[in-house]
């Protein structure tokens, strides 16, 4: 069985729209896989509560426990690591994990690890995507699924989903246009993605 590790901070919708769908389309009988376990940076994410939920089991990784480490991000990836690790996972999802992470940390999941980034990248790579496209008059915005490299959100791309920005929008009313986006492309390019590995790492 071929395990799906997801990694949150938030609200972890993201992550509960794979897990139903995993659900719902049967990946462990017809692909083999199954997401094995939600990890959070932030022990009070509200996506932790909707994995308990669904039955997932959960780990916190608390970043801030790192805060007087000589090398704070090092040693959070490195723990981070050995949590996920302990799943042996053919592929780790980012899924709203507001993190920036180390290039060892890249390094090691390299060709196994995909992220969902909220615009039509290479356009708004960082944050504050939806206020960006507004400000700069975009007609158009949306999503991305992309393999995460050392280069912050410019990882070769899996899958976009476009959505028109309309007269009035606001980030908040953008944004919510392009989440509901994010829970069908994000599901879809997995699924994909585990149909053409076919050779577990
Ligand atoms: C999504 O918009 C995702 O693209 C971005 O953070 C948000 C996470 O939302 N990286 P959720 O936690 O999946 O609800």
């Amino acid at each position: 069985m071929r395990n799906i590790v997801i990694l949150i901070s938030g609200s972890g919708s993201n992550m509960a729209a794979i897990a139903q769908v995993a659900e719902r389309e049967q990946w462990s009988a017809n692909l083999d896989a199954r997401v094995c376990a939600v990890i959070s940076n932030r022990p009070q994410a509200k996506g932790l509560q909707t994995a308990h939920a669904m039955e997932l089991p959960t780990h916190v990784v608390d970043h801030q426990a790192f805060a007087d480490h000589p090398a704070p991000r090092t040693a959070f990836d490195h723990t981070l690591m050995q949590a996920i690790d302990a799943h042996q996972p053919t592929l780790v999802v980012l899924a709203g994990f507001m993190r920036i992470l180390t290039p060892a940390f890249v390094a090691h999941y390299a060709g196994r690890l995909i992220n969902i980034h909220p615009s039509l990248l290479p356009a708004f790579p960082g944050l504050n995507t939806h206020q960006r496209a507004i400000d700069a008059g975009c007609r158009f915005a949306g999503a991305t699924v992309h393999e995460v490299t050392a280069d912050l959100d410019h990882g070769p791309i899996l899958a976009q989903a476009v959505v028109p920005v309309l007269p009035g929008d606001d980030a908040h009313s953008l944004g919510k246009r392009v989440l509901a986006q994010e829970h069908l492309i994000y599901p879809k390019a997995i699924a994909d993605w585990l149909r053409h590995i076919t050779v577990n790492p």
